[in-house]
């Protein structure tokens, strides 16, 4: 599709890049919607590919899509991070949806497919990077290298082109060396305590009618969740069972184990495209 410049700016509503690639697109999901009430794909977009701030919903269960928002809007579910601008988003837009919405967002978002839209680059160098306002990585301006240290560095191939819709936009985790093959034993074993994570997240870690897929999803949004989750940020019964799981890794660890399921093909055991 072509769009001109001037139709980028006035459009109030997620670009629809690449109609073919999803069914029907509900109005909760691509707008647009009346007053001030967002659509998801805003900070979903289209294919549910998300973005390093918000989430990746494509092919999550539509029954755990509804309890996370309901999470968030009854104040069960927010950010480690106090004040993240990002959350606080996402918890105005689950107090503002209706049932009917909620149940049409979460049965578009649960049909996606699931894809591989992460490459994992272990290195002990990565391209210098400030914060912008939400948190997210930027590319510095005088470019340049720095050391990766103890962090993951998560950077979109092209930041301009995904804020403006293209969903085929790629991320890149650059992970310390060694990272990978750190994390899969925890993910295999269970980290000590002996339940192995596909336990309860599927046999190639896909997920399944109730728990969300972990196979290929970033690892800014897995290390930053499952610290939430250990800390207390999130909350209910079925978080109780994880945080029995995430409880005792380290920081380092979660960062390990994040890196090594980004690295997961997300639609095994076919071959990673
Ligand atoms: C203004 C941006 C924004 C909009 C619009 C938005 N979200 Fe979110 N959403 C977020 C952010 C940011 C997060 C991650 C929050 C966190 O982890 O602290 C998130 C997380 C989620 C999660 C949790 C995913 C998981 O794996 O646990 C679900 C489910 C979700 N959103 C559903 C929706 C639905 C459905 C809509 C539309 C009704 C929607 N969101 C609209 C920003 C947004
Ligand atoms: C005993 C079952 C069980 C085991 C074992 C388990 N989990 Fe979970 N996990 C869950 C459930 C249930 C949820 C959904 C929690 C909720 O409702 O918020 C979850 C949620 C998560 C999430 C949040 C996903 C999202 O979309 O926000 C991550 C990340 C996660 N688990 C990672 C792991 C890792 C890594 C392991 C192994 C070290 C693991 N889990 C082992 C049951 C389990």
């Amino acid at each position: 599709m072509i769009l001109t410049a001037a139709q980028v700016e006035q459009t109030d509503a997620p670009i629809d890049w690449f109609p073919n690639d999803h069914p029907r697109v509900p109005a909760i999901v691509g707008g647009p919607l009346s007053g001030n009430e967002i659509p998801c794909a805003e900070c979903h977009a289209l294919n549910g590919a998300g973005y390093p701030g918000s989430a990746d919903l494509a092919g999550l269960p539509a029954t755990y899509i509804v309890q996370q928002v309901m999470a968030f809007r009854a104040g069960t579910r927010h950010s480690a991070m106090a004040d993240q601008p990002d959350t606080t988003e996402m918890i105005m837009v689950a107090q503002a949806v209706t049932p009917r919405q909620l149940h049409d967002a979460a049965d578009y978002f649960a049909k996606l497919p699931r894809k591989n839209w992460v490459r994992v680059i272990e290195t002990a160098t990565v391209p210098r990077t400030i914060p912008d306002k939400y948190g997210w990585l930027d590319p510095a301006p005088g470019g340049g290298t720095e050391p990766i240290g103890n962090r993951v560095v998560e950077l979109s191939d092209d930041i301009r082109r995904a804020f403006l819709g293209d969903d085929h936009v790629v991320l890149t985790d650059y992970a310390p060396p060694g990272a990978v093959a750190r994390g899969r034993p925890i993910v295999t074993t269970g980290g000590g305590n002996g339940v192995p994570c596909a336990a309860c997240h599927g046999v190639w870690l896909q997920g399944t009618m109730t728990v969300p897929p972990l196979a290929g999803r970033p690892a800014g949004y897995i290390a930053r969740t499952m610290w939430d989750i250990r800390v207390g940020a999130r909350g209910g019964p079925s978080v109780a069972i994880m945080r029995a799981q995430v409880g005792r890794l380290s920081p380092s660890e979660i960062r390990d184990v994040a890196a090594y399921l980004a690295s997961l093909n997300a639609n095994a055991p076919t071959p990673k495209k």
